[in-house]
């Protein structure tokens, strides 16, 4: 029994693709502390440093007393504490849209509003760099599924004019990304909304990684390309910039009651821990403040220092280096070569990420170079300093 596994774990180790974890004895931070010694931190989404923010420390700190540390329920039994309303009322409001549910992940959130959404007679079509959690719950839904190549509007296209012809009943939704979580681009939204219109389909965004980075008060990018009202279900992580944890839904109310009453996590899981609730509600306040904007803008100066200084990468020709976000792959494509890349940089204290399959394509290994409103420009200079030092 005890070996039961070890030869599929000697198989991951000779392809290069056996992980561990990695213990981090601190806070999230610009820095942080790892088997004994201090690391510069560019592994992580916390996009605007929120994540040990006094503000949102106090929030929580403060619920814990009110609330206590657990939600004893799922949110339809007797979990749905004051927090959570809060929050979801904060959320719909800085949204734009009418209501807003939270979910205990942003996984959570994929994987249950999918399924409520289509089924088997209906069709999903995918954009192929889509997040594990998006991809999990189109197949979950049991919808006839299409991957279409990623940010390829021609062969969405195609496949809606299939759908159409095919599937003339039944209900079409595009499931895509804001901002690609290990490329870093954006999606074309502007074109793809009109696409959808012409041919009725359902869009659901996922702005995880656009929220707080992206349209005025960090709002994503369907309200900084202004289409937010085409966009049905807007999905979002409270766990990246917003620097807690969860995900959301935001729409219709009709969207939200149908959620609440057919969305499996939401409904068959306790609800969060209300003191992360209220961390998050005071991260959307931050958000929407003129404070928040401010640390916002401090973000992008940091995007524009990594732009200017990170070495081309061993793949340059297959990197963008025009992101629009402030996640910088530099592609490899070996694994091997990634992990032994990401030692280097951890030997000059650097926390850099190799990101392998099946996160990214076989053969498409890379580091996954974010930075944070929290960074020091030195730091972001130093480390393209080392990376350009990188043996390729
Ligand atoms: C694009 C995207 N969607 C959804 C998720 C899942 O969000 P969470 O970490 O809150 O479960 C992630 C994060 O890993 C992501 O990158």
């Amino acid at each position: 029994m005890s070996n039961l596994f070890q030869e599929q774990l000697q198989a991951l180790r000779a392809r290069s693709l056996y992980r561990k974890l990695r213990e981090i004895g601190s806070a999230q931070g610009a820095e942080v502390q790892i088997v004994g010694r201090t690391l510069i931190n560019f592994s992580s989404n916390d996009y605007l440093g929120l994540a040990n923010n006094p503000r949102l420390r106090e929030a929580a700190t403060e619920a814990i007393a009110e609330f206590g540390v657990g939600a004893g329920a799922s949110r339809l039994i007797s979990g749905t504490q004051s927090p959570h309303v809060r929050l979801e009322g904060a959320l719909a409001k800085w949204k734009g849209t009418p209501a807003a549910l939270c979910f205990s992940s942003g996984y959570a959130a994929a994987v249950g509003t999918i399924p409520a959404i289509v089924a088997k007679n209906d069709v999903v079509l995918l954009d192929k760099l889509c997040h594990a959690s998006l991809l999990d719950g189109a197949k979950l839904s049991g919808a006839t599924l299409r991957v279409f190549p990623h940010n390829h509007l021609g062969k969405l296209e195609s496949h809606l004019a299939w759908a159409r012809r095919e599937h003339p009943d039944s209900r079409v939704l595009i499931v895509t990304e804001s901002v690609f979580s290990m490329d870093g681009d954006r999606v074309p939204l502007r074109e793809l909304v009109e696409m959808k219109k012409r041919f009725g389909a359902l869009l659901l965004l996922d702005e995880a990684h656009a929220l707080g980075v992206i349209g005025a008060n960090g709002r994503g990018l369907a309200a900084e390309e202004a289409v937010a009202h085409n966009v049905e279900i807007q999905m979002g992580t409270l766990s990246k910039a917003l620097g807690v944890s969860g995900g959301y839904i935001c729409g219709s109310r009709s969207l939200i009651e149908w959620l609440v009453n057919r969305a499996r996590p939401f409904i068959f899981s306790t609800a969060p821990p209300p003191a992360l609730a209220a961390a998050a509600l005071a991260a959307v306040e931050f958000l929407a403040s003129d404070e928040g904007e401010k640390r916002r803008q401090l973000l992008w100066s940091r995007i524009k220092t990594v732009r200017e200084f990170l070495p081309p990468s061993p793949q340059a020709q297959i990197t963008k280096r025009d992101q629009g976000s402030a996640i910088h792959p530099w592609i490899i494509g070996d694994e091997q070569t990634a992990l032994d890349m990401s030692r280097t940089l951890q030997s000059e204290n650097f926390l850099v990420p190799a990101i392998r399959y099946p996160s990214v394509a076989k053969g498409s290994a890379r580091l996954r170079v974010t930075v944070t409103a929290d960074h020091e420009d030195a730091q972001i200079r130093a480390l393209c300093e080392a990376m350009g030092r990188l043996n390729v």
